[in-house]
Formats: structure tokens, sequence, C-alpha cells
């Protein structure tokens, strides 16, 4: 494993290899936990969520690049927690990059900052941290067998409801077609570099314009975007009793691997 914001393909002939590229966007300010500090630098049974998630990565057997997107101030300490990581025996390299304002822009330079071999790209919240690697490799898989766009997807197992600014129930929503969907999502990597082009960059004032993940990117530049089942285990890291919640989730894990 290698660490560092210029890097080299560890094979001679780039273009002969096809590997995969991870983005792991760490860079947002996390505010609903309340945590003091960026989300992503939150610990999770000793470790930060940017290091589970390193951990993940970088035992996918296919080997590649992984970009991890922060905050600018934080990049220092990524790269020595890059460095600290146990090495996993995979052909992984590692780079740390500065983050945008936006999520969809912390992805468009996370994309940038990928070699140019890797074909498929791989986009994860670092706010999921025990996402396993099955799904990283189900998702990529997919990807290559279709060149759509493909995310997780779990059936919505609550009576959902739509409700006005005054509390009142309006409707309930038929949730049949409706899905939950997570991270990596998975593209070829033409597709979502083009998409994230035709966005451009910049803050989108408007809320119902403001895209809240690549697979909307990539559907609003005309992509197919395709689903594979997901993983409970994807949970996302978002308010107090997320933590309590993905806490309970690894030490039953732990449990397990015992
Ligand atoms: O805020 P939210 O939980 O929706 O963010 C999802 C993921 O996107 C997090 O891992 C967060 O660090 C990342 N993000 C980012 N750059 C931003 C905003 C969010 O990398 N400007």
């Amino acid at each position: 494993m290698t660490s560092a914001q210029d890097h080299q393909p560890l094979t001679g002939e780039p273009h002969e290899v096809s590997r995969i590229g991870v983005v792991l966007v760490a860079a947002g300010r996390g505010e609903r936990l309340g945590a003091g500090k960026p989300k992503a630098f939150v610990e999770l049974g000793g470790r930060t969520l940017v290091e589970h998630c390193l951990r993940t990565v970088t035992s996918l057997p296919s080997g590649g690049h992984l970009v991890i997107v922060v905050p600018e101030h934080l990049a220092g300490e990524t790269l020595r927690l890059v460095a600290a990581a146990e090495p996993t025996g995979a052909n992984w390299e590692v780079s740390v990059t500065p983050g945008g304002r936006e999520r969809h822009e912390s992805v468009k330079f996370g994309v940038d900052a990928l070699p140019e071999y890797a074909d498929v790209v791989l986009v994860h919240d670092a706010a999921r941290p025990l996402t396993p690697a099955a799904l990283f490799a189900r998702v990529a898989a997919e990807v290559r067998r279709t060149t759509d766009a493909v995310i997780p997807a779990l059936p919505v197992v609550d009576t959902l409801k739509r409700v006005g600014a005054d509390s009142i129930v309006h409707e309930t929503v038929d949730r049949a077609p409706l899905v939950a969907v997570q991270t990596p999502q998975g593209f070829p990597r033409e597709l979502l570099a083009a998409a994230h082009d035709r966005l451009g960059t910049g803050a989108h004032d408007d809320a119902a314009d403001h895209p809240t993940d690549d697979a909307e990117v990539v559907q609003r530049a005309g992509g197919t975007v395709r689903t594979v089942p997901g993983e409970s285990l994807a949970h996302k890291l978002t308010t107090p009793g997320d933590l309590a919640l993905l806490e309970a989730l690894l030490a039953a894990q732990n449990g397990d691997a015992r």
C-alpha cells in the first residue's frame, strides 16, 4: 500500500490492467452529529470512520486506487492514519485530497484525483463505516456486467406518510416501489465524470436542485441506474442515536468473529 498525494500506478502498463477506483468522501462537517469534529473522524470502537473504511476497501482482492477526500486541514492527519494502517497485502494505492463545500464537489475532486487506469469508480460515504467488503464487490461486479450505474438498495419497511408543514398527515404513500439507497455507488468512470462535469461545481442554493447522491447526478445526465441488494450493516451515521446503533453492530460483529 502506498500513501501520497502524488501517486504512480504500481503497474508499468496502466491500460493493460483494469482496477477499480474508490472515492471515499469524508469532507463533510457532520453538524447533525454534534461531535465537535468532522463526522468521518469520530471514533467507533477505537477507530475513526475513515480507518474502518480504509481497512475494508484495501481488503478487496481486486486492488486499485483509493482516494480519501477530507477537509483540507485534516489532510496531514489522514495521511498519518493511512501510513499507520496495517498492510493488507492487496495491490492498493491510497491518496488524500481536499474536499469541496458540497458533497458533489468532493466527489468530483476525488474522481479527478484517480489515476487513469481506474475504469470503474465506487463512491462511498465515510459515514457508513461498517459496510461489508462484499457490498463493494457486488456493486463493482454489476457495473462491469451492465456498464450502467449501480446502487445498493433496501426495501422500505416502515409505513410512509406525506406530512405538511403543519405536522398534519395528508396521505399514506405506497411503499411498494420505494427503496432506501446506500453507498458504495458504482459507475463506469466516464459516465460519472461526464455527469459531474455537466453539474459543475459551486453551491446549489435551491434544496430541490441539490443532488444528495451520485446516482441522481448520473440520472440527471441521462444515465441508467440499476440496483443490487444493500446491507443493513451499511447503516449511515447521522445522529448520536446512529452512533449507539453502530457500536452495537460492531460489538455483535466482533463477537461473531471470536
Ligand atoms: O452530510 P452527509 O452525511 O449527507 O454526508 C455524506 C458523506 O459525504 C459523508 O461521508 C461526508 O463526509 C461527505 N461529504 C463530503 N463533502 C461535503 C459534504 C459531505 O465529503 N462537502
